[in-house]
């Protein structure tokens, strides 16, 4: 099937009809007809699909003759011959995401195994397409929830007590969904299986269109983290409470703010506050609580330490001087990841013997990559995206380009896993 059917067939699933956007949030109806949709595009391959512990879905490709191995767990696992060179990336999307960030590595993956497959591509180790679970961290606030249980990055416990807006726990929504909360954690078997896992994914960023190449090589990603900024203060009547008397939590959020664009503006960093809640949410009265949540980025650890530091420093005083209390903690934090050297430089190769220009780029957003770097080596290939708008409805990719993407893939789980 092409790139374009298989995309068109995914496009539907968790659109919102008012915005455009995707809201496909892990555990719930929409993540389970993504689910539904890998498992069908890869059973009409032929392929082995598998559901990790953590709720990570896996469709192989096995060499001719190997014996799939059973997991520990009883189900069906990772190939019996470890190497495995396995591609893919997320489904889930932020509120309102653009339909590229995620789908665009999945299906980019099986339109390269299809392509593999046409030019008589027989694997000398199994291949893989993976889509991890939660990787935007939008429904219980860690991102890559999935890659980081796989790889022993997060207590299974913390995990399980993660909670939703709605006070829904992550073990009760898999429970819901018919997935184990009890089986989550590090899954040493099935890493080991892995050899390399390369990422395909639309760029979030304009870089490739500046350079005018349709694709790059990640190099590293910037250390991230979110933090959530609790600010409680006093509920009061909006006409009758005296200036003088208020402590409303809305001034020193609205100071952390404004610290977190000045903070990362002197230091060539980037912060965000993309969320935020008042309650219990009157026009007429003085919040009781804000709740927000700060995402920052640096270039380097430092300089993201510094950054988040100066943020929580005006918080502080901001709260002290309304009579406001701040709870300040951090969510989820990603350390600066550089991507394997030597897989890097195979997939350059691999490009450049078709004459595929791909620049090498650093990012400061997240990926299940970046979080397995720390367990395997690992790459990303990045799709040009024009306006390098993401995390958005207006996220684009044009049709030549994601053709082009499928093309570079193809080359280098040629190179790395066909005969
Ligand atoms: C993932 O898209 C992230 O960087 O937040
Ligand atoms: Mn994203
Ligand atoms: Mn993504």
């Amino acid at each position: 099937m092409s790139f374009e059917a298989l995309w068109e067939s995914l496009l539907p699933v968790g659109r919102d009809g008012a915005s455009g956007g995707y809201r496909r949030f892990s555990w719930t109806p929409e993540d389970a007809a993504c689910r539904a949709w890998f498992t069908q595009t890869a059973a009409e391959r032929g392929l082995r699909v598998l559901t990790d512990r953590n709720g990570n879905l896996w469709a192989w490709w096995d060499p001719p003759g190997a014996l799939p191995r059973e997991s520990a767990a009883g189900g069906p696992a990772a190939p019996a011959r470890t190497g495995a060179v396995v591609t893919g990336s997320h489904l889930d999307s932020v509120p309102d995401g653009g339909a590229f960030d995620g789908p665009l590595g999945v299906v980019s993956a099986f339109a390269a195994l299809d392509l593999l497959r046409e030019r008589g591509c027989l694997p000398v180790r199994p291949l893989g397409v993976a889509a991890f679970t939660e990787e935007e961290g939008a429904r219980f606030g860690v991102a890559c929830l999935g890659s980081r249980l796989l790889a022993g990055a997060i207590d299974p416990g913390t995990a399980r007590a993660l909670a939703d807006a709605a006070g829904i726990t992550l073990a009760e929504a898999m429970a819901v969904a018919g997935h184990d909360p009890e089986a989550i954690g590090p899954d040493d078997d099935l890493l080991a299986t892995v050899g390399a896992y390369v990422e395909l994914h639309i760029e979030q960023g304009r870089a490739l269109a500046d350079l005018d190449a349709a694709i790059g090589i990640g190099e590293q990603i910037w250390p991230h983290g979110r933090w959530r900024l609790g600010f409680t203060g006093r509920p009061d009547h909006a006409g009758t409470a005296v200036l003088a008397d208020r402590h409303d939590p809305m001034l020193p959020f609205a100071a952390a703010v404004l610290a977190a664009r000045q903070a990362a503006a002197s230091h060539g960093a980037l912060a965000t506050v993309g969320k935020v809640a008042a309650e219990p949410g009157a026009v007429n009265a003085v919040s009781a609580r804000v709740t927000a949540w700060l995402d920052a980025r640096g270039p380097d650890e430092e300089t993201l330490q510094a950054v988040v530091g100066e943020v929580l420093a005006a918080a502080r005083e901001a709260a002290a001087s309304h009579g406001v209390e701040l709870a300040a903690e951090p969510e989820s934090a990603t350390p600066a990841v550089r991507f394997d050297p030597g897989l890097r430089e195979a997939l350059a190769s691999s490009l450049a013997a078709r004459d595929i220009r791909a620049p090498v780029l650093p990012t400061g957003a997240g990926h299940d990559a970046g979080v397995l770097a720390a367990r395997l080596p690992t790459a990303m290939l990045f799709v040009r995206n024009p306006t390098g708008v993401s995390h958005s409805p207006a996220e684009h990719a044009e049709p030549a380009d994601c053709a082009a993407g499928v093309q570079a893939l193809a080359a280098v789980l040629a190179d790395l896993a066909c005969r």
